[in-house]
């Protein structure tokens, strides 16, 4: 045997090996490397999701976003396929006002999403930041991963990008989301032109006029499969009346989404600016390899969030951070945990066989 035929016999058949070992289709067999290891013992029978709480909402006008991702685990799609698919339901769903269609607007109005996509098996990701007019923008940070040798694409290039491979272009600003930009814009300042509807005996604008809602909402997910394969999704409309281009932790790999199958996953929620700072989902999966557990993982994420916000205006008068975050986590052997600042928050998990909401582990107490 030649050197060079030599070689490219090792490498084949390690890599055949390594498929075998992470359980990959043939496909991947000539782009994965040598590596791996064995499967760690698995706590969980089957597939395991977690994510953020909105992963179970929708019931009673929509397929969940849980349900979805089980049912196509068991029709043999990937977990990357899987999860990109059960976000895009709320993705579509305008009662969501966090994630694309209906998602709450920049400052100027304009609907701008961001997305990232990771996958466990080949360690590749996809994202996009500041995509206008595309209602699953997750579908197009997996075609970023797919389909181009890049793992960001941002604004009109991300757009371009969406076009060229097909995607509809639509108006993402429903009338429920018009008008609470309306309210915002005509109430958060008073040294403006713009002079809300309603006012009372003293001039001021109604309370409910200046009650617009307000958002760092998203939606994360991520998934184990029955062959130890992960991969995640993180959506959103971001910061609500945003400045146009702020782009958040969402789109952002190690920020709202990590994923390594040779630890695990984790993804993010809430104020992205402080996420992006401390790195957050990268932490928590980097905690989880120093052998923590997911819970103890996310926590330890919150504590250097705590610990790194130094500016006044984002603390509380005790000094504590006054916004909320939340951390989801899910190791390979399928164990999985939240965390948040505050108490009260809940996330979404599918373990044996049951979807459930389960209490975050959490740093304060929130005040009544
Ligand atoms: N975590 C969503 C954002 O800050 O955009």
């Amino acid at each position: 045997m030649s050197d060079i035929t030599r070689r490219d016999f090792v490498t084949a058949t390690a890599a055949t090996a390594a498929c075998a070992a992470v359980g990959v289709t043939p496909t991947y067999a000539a782009a994965i490397a040598p590596g791996g290891g064995a499967q760690p013992v698995r706590a969980a029978a089957g597939p395991v999701i977690v994510g953020s709480g909105n992963c179970l909402s929708g019931e009673g006008y929509r397929q969940r976003c849980i349900d979805r991702v089980v049912e196509l685990l068991a029709a043999g799609k990937g977990p990357l396929e899987a999860v990109v698919e059960g976000v895009a339901l709320v993705e579509a769903d305008p009662k969501d006002m966090s994630v694309g269609y209906g998602g709450l607007p920049n400052e100027e109005g304009v609907v701008e999403l961001d997305a990232s996509v990771m996958d466990g098996v080949l360690h590749r990701s996809g994202a996009v930041g500041g995509l206008q007019r595309i209602m699953h923008p997750a579908r197009v940070a997996k075609l970023v991963l797919e389909r181009t040798d890049h793992c960001m694409l941002v604004g009109e290039g991300a757009l371009k990008f969406a076009r060229a491979h097909g995607f509809e272009e639509m108006n993402l600003l429903t009338n429920e989301a018009r008008e609470a930009w309306l309210k915002w814009k005509e109430t958060h300042s008073e040294d403006d032109d713009w002079i809300p509807p309603e006012v009372d005996e003293n001039g001021k604008q109604s309370a409910r006029w200046r009650a617009w809602p307000f958002s760092y909402g998203t939606i994360n997910c991520c998934a184990l499969d029955v062959k130890g394969n992960l991969a995640g999704v993180t959506t959103t409309s971001g910061l609500s009346y945003k400045l146009p281009g702020r782009v958040g932790d969402s789109p952002i790999i190690g920020a709202g989404l990590y994923v390594d199958n040779e630890v695990g996953a984790a993804g993010s929620t809430g104020r992205g600016e402080a996420v992006i700072q401390i790195c957050g989902a990268h932490t928590v999966v980097e905690a989880m390899r120093q052998g923590k557990s997911p819970k103890d993982a996310c926590l330890e994420a919150c504590d250097r969030v705590v610990k790194k916000n130094r500016l006044k205006r984002l603390q509380t008068k005790d000094g504590r951070p006054n916004f909320g975050l939340n951390f989801y986590a899910v190791n390979n052997k399928g164990e999985h945990g939240g965390a948040s600042i505050w108490s009260g928050s809940q996330y979404a998990a599918y373990v044996n066989g049951e979807a459930k909401l389960v209490p975050s582990a959490f740093l304060f107490e929130t005040e009544k």
